[in-house]
């Protein structure tokens, strides 16, 4: 009997969680008692009790799942789901409550999602919408399925509320509400020329003023204009063309702007129309500039919102898109403008990016190459911007991996650089400047054979833009010049020669926090590799004063790179000597006894200290005043590794 209970008590202690252990571990101080004879007794007292509240669970939890399965047999599954559920706190280790309940979850599932369907479709809006929710209750994985079918209830209910008071509207002889009926009766008209038609539109047009115009357009079925009459659809094809179907063209276009603007069904409507679905691409490579204007504006009413995103994404191939639009920076007026802010649109959809990465080395990335080398003649406004879109495009990893590996792109980069800085004092030409530094500080973000082939040039010429007036152009200079310099010994050298340690001493006393955190970090990756560069540092930072305060920055990285700067000057002989009269025993042990958060920054604020006291044995006496020897002797082990 003994032997039984201790398995059962085990049993109950180790494998089974939640309430019951709970309980376990509180009758283990019941049976606190000194004799053990006693203990045992108890211990068997104990296991029996826990053996009849088992017994009685089980009994409940078996009347449970029968009524679970009951539910289930009649359909209801929401309530054997709840059967089930409760049957499990009863007993935790019933297997078949478990596999019923997931059947049933399941089939609850389908049900409501079939009855959210059916509820959409009869007009029942919150019915609808409670199935829905339910699922994302019941199965949180499938969030954004959900959430999207929500999205559709909200935008029919909508769509039918507009409806209903354009009807009335109509109904109560609203001017335009009127004209709209009767001019699309007018446009059914067969066999007219395309004036007649283009005329008709622009009418129509001025006519649509607000959603009720918008939605008896609809509901009228404006949208079948194209497709019944083959003058209007030959109008809209985007093939060669006389004067007059130009015209037509344009004024479709209009009318489509005039009819989706803020209108979510119109637009879906539109975007599902198979004619116009095929055209749009083709007219947006229109030869007729004021064709491909039209054609941006429409687009770019639903590149504004998330929902017209996703009709974009969901209708349109959009793989060849990024180039298309790129391809507009060559032009001189505002299509460009238009076609970058429809790309920057695009580009806060994930699936917009992973689409891009199609087309990026054979189409992308030679047309970009192209548009930097001939910055001079392009729209420099909007190259600017479509740098921005390709430097925003490094947050895809794919992306930024293909950019980086470039070698013609940055080539390119440092070409632009150049005409930037001779053409320079122009504003664009500091925009493009501006937007290039940003993208090569994301390329930099990678590190490969590249990028160590560039680095002396890329090196050298951020050099020559720390002067620069403009502090945003500085800031990024020298963010670059932080992560390329790291590629490439060399580069360093040869930045050390050009002067970057007083540059950047000169930053870290006077400038903001960014320029500072990037200042440091490109201090730490010269003094690392430079030796000239330590002594530097030694002799314009009269007695670390820079990086003794840096080390009190809120900022971890720059503490990180402070301290790791101080250890690498602390070589130079006589460093560590002229630190004797300063606080740095006690700054230095405190982030390594965990002020600092980061291991990182504890162990580079250790190896400083080690290093120090290595070098000028004075320090240890102060460290000892401290009680800080247990530190350092931590630390010894990261300073025999350097
Ligand atoms: C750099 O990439 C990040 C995303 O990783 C992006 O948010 C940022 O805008 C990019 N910077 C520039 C200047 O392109
Ligand atoms: C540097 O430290 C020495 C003592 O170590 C001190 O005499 C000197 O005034 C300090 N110099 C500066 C500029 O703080």
């Amino acid at each position: 009997m003994l032997v039984e209970a201790a398995i059962l008590w085990v049993f109950v202690l180790s494998t089974d969680p939640g309430p019951q252990r709970r309980q376990g571990k509180e009758d283990t101080h019941n049976v606190k008692t000194e004799n053990p004879g006693d203990f045992l007794a108890a211990l068997e007292e104990d296991a029996q009790e826990r053996a009849r509240r088992r017994k009685k669970n089980e009994g409940l939890a078996n009347a449970l799942k029968e009524k679970g399965n009951h539910a289930f047999s009649k359909g209801d599954y929401g309530t054997a789901v709840q059967r089930y559920t409760e049957g499990l706190e009863k007993r935790k280790d019933m297997p078949e409550l478990y596999t019923n309940r997931a059947q049933c979850n399941e089939k609850c599932m389908k049900a409501y999602f079939h009855m959210g369907k059916a509820h959409l479709a009869l007009k029942h809006y919150s019915e609808s919408r409670q199935c829905y929710q339910k699922l994302l209750e019941l199965d949180p994985q499938k969030e954004s399925l959900y959430k999207g079918c929500l999205n559709e209830v909200d935008l029919q209910e909508r769509a039918a509320k507009e409806e209903g008071k354009a009807l009335e509207e109509f109904q109560s002889g609203k001017l335009t509400a009127v004209s709209v009926k009767e001019l699309l009766q007018k446009l059914d008209r067969a066999n007219q020329n395309a004036l007649y038609y283009a005329g008709g539109i622009r009418l129509l047009t001025e006519a649509i003023r607000e959603r009720t115009e918008q939605t008896l357009f609809r509901t009228n079925n404006g949208f079948s204009i194209i497709n019944d009459n083959k003058v209007i659809r030959r109008g809209f094809c985007a093939e060669r063309k006389n004067t007059a179907e130009v015209d037509l063209s344009i004024s479709l276009l209009v009318l489509w702007q005039a009819v989706c603007t803020g209108n979510e069904e119109n637009q879906r409507m539109l975007l599902t129309h198979p004619d116009v679905n095929v055209q749009l691409p083709k007219l947006l490579s229109s030869e007729v500039p004021e064709i491909q204007k039209e054609t941006l504006a429409l687009l770019f009413l639903y590149s504004q919102t998330e929902n017209g995103r996703c009709l974009l994404l969901r209708h349109q191939d959009l793989t060849r898109w990024l180039q298309v639009l790129m391809a507009f920076i060559k032009v001189p007026d505002t299509r460009a403008i238009c076609a970058m802010n429809l790309l920057a649109d695009l580009m806060k959809e994930e699936k917009f990016r992973i689409q891009c990465r199609i087309k990026l080395s054979t189409g992308t990335l030679p047309l970009f190459v192209q548009l930097l080398k001939t910055v001079r003649l392009v729209n420099r406004a909007a190259l600017a911007h479509g740098i921005a879109v390709m430097g925003d495009l490094c947050s895809d990893g794919v992306l930024r991996v293909q950019m980086a590996e470039s070698q013609e792109c940055w080539q390119a980069c440092l070409q632009l650089m150049d005409v930037c800085c001779c053409d320079g004092s122009a504003a664009e030409y500091q925009e493009c400047l501006f937007a290039v530094l940003g993208l090569m500080m994301n390329l930099s973000l990678e590190s490969n054979m590249v990028i160590q082939g560039s680095a002396v040039d890329v090196g050298r010429k951020c050099l020559s833009l720390l002067s620069s007036k403009d502090g945003k152009i500085v800031t990024r200079a020298t963010g670059v010049l932080s992560r390329v310099l790291s590629t490439c010994p060399s580069a360093v050298d040869e930045a050390v020669k050009g002067g970057v340690v007083k540059k950047m001493l000169k930053f870290l006393k006077a400038c903001g926090q960014i320029t500072c955190s990037y200042a440091i970090k490109t201090l730490a990756v010269c003094t690392k590799s430079s030796n000239q560069a330590r002594e530097e540092v030694m002799k314009s930072d009269k007695n670390f004063s820079v990086l003794l305060q840096l080390l009190a920055s809120e900022n971890e990285l720059i503490v990180g790179n402070a301290a790791f700067c101080l250890s690498q000057c602390l070589n130079v002989p006589g460093a560590a000597a002229s630190l004797l009269n300063s606080n740095i025993v006690l700054v230095l042990l405190k982030l390594a006894g965990g002020d600092a958060r980061k291991t990182a920054v504890q162990e580079n604020a250790a190896v400083a200290l080690g290093k120090l006291c290595t070098a000028e044995p004075r320090h240890i006496l102060q460290l000892r005043e401290l009680n800080g020897m247990a530190v350092l002797s931590s630390s010894v082990k990261h300073v025999q590794g350097l």
